[in-house]
């Protein structure tokens, strides 16, 4: 499988202390902001990436809802084969229902806690009831949703009964991401970092609640080798990081490349570059 994390919008409509969108950092080298590119160039990228063997395409941002022709580029790339995936904080899935279930295999929904966890950590007061509206609102329609957890120091308290909720609302699996530093998440390190014992304690609440209510887990970031030794979880990304590994790539809203989405380094723009001449190594072997 080789998957590209296609940027669609930088806006949000939310503020998660921990985003590590890298054009969200106040601190350091500021991030190659451009326009966002029209739909005509996201078809073309599209064109490309098929050229280059990719198969699955994750639609992000920012938040990719935002982009006002995310349906139409999303509909492109189904007509040229590909597999596509909606990651949304799912404040604008209610009143676009119909359009997600048409154009998108997999809708990734964040839900990073229960009711008060989850709009402080999002910083938007009301965003846990919309996000359950938009699942609500796929319930009865042919569409894989998932939730997806970024486990930091201020929800690991509370992982466990969002896990519970994710079951209890039919998601078909859940995501749990630990967080990783990045974009605004910098700022935040002190507070949302996870040490040692604190991961190990993600891990062994998902291995549990997972089992109790009956919900297929995957934690997607990368687990450090020294800890998945402790023991033998199976619900751990077995490729481990992918930036580099030929099977991954972020490209940003206005087409710059980077090995990977928690990436700040942009290392040339897709529509002007193509890696296979640009890199010594190949982004995609
Ligand atoms: C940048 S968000 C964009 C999509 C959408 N706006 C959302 O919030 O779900 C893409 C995914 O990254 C996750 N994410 C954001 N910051 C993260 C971090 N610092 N570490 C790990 N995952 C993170 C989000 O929960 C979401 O699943």
């Amino acid at each position: 499988m080789k998957v590209v994390i296609l940027e669609v919008a930088y806006s949000c409509n939310v503020r998660c202390k921990f985003c590590y969108n890298p054009w969200g950092a106040s601190k350091g080298k500021r991030y190659p902001q451009a326009k966002v590119l029209p739909k005509r160039d996201f078809f073309h990228i599209i064109d490309k990436l098929k050229q280059w063997g990719v198969d699955t395409l994750a639609f992000s941002g920012g938040e990719p809802l935002l982009n006002p022709d995310i349906f139409e580029i999303a509909a492109y790339s189904k007509e040229q084969g590909f597999k596509n995936s909606l990651l949304t904080n799912g404040l604008l899935v209610e009143s676009h229902a119909k359009e997600i279930a048409e154009n998108f295999d997999v809708v990734q929904i964040s839900l990073h806690g229960t009711e008060k966890t989850h709009d402080r950590l999002t910083g938007s007061r009301g965003s846990f009831q919309k996000a359950l509206m938009g699942r609500m609102a796929l319930i009865d329609r042919d569409v894989g949703v998932s939730a997806v957890i970024v486990v930091n120091k201020l929800n690991l308290f509370d992982l466990r009964d969002t896990i519970a909720l994710a079951a209890a609302v039919d998601m078909s699996s859940v995501l749990v991401n630990r967080f990783l530093p990045g974009g605004k998440g910098i700022e935040n390190v002190k507070s949302l970092g996870l040490k040692e014992n604190e991961l190990v304690e993600m891990l062994n609440v998902v291995e549990k609640a997972s089992e109790d209510f009956g919900i297929p887990p995957l934690v997607g970031t990368p687990t450090p080798l020294c800890l998945e030794g402790l023991r033998s979880y199976n619900f751990l990304l077995k490729e481990g990081c992918m930036a580099g590994k030929g099977l991954h790539c972020a490209i940003d809203p206005s087409g710059g490349m980077r090995v990977c989405n928690h990436s700040p380094q942009v290392l040339g723009n897709c529509l002007t570059s193509d890696p296979e001449e640009s890199a010594p190594d190949p982004l995609f072997v």
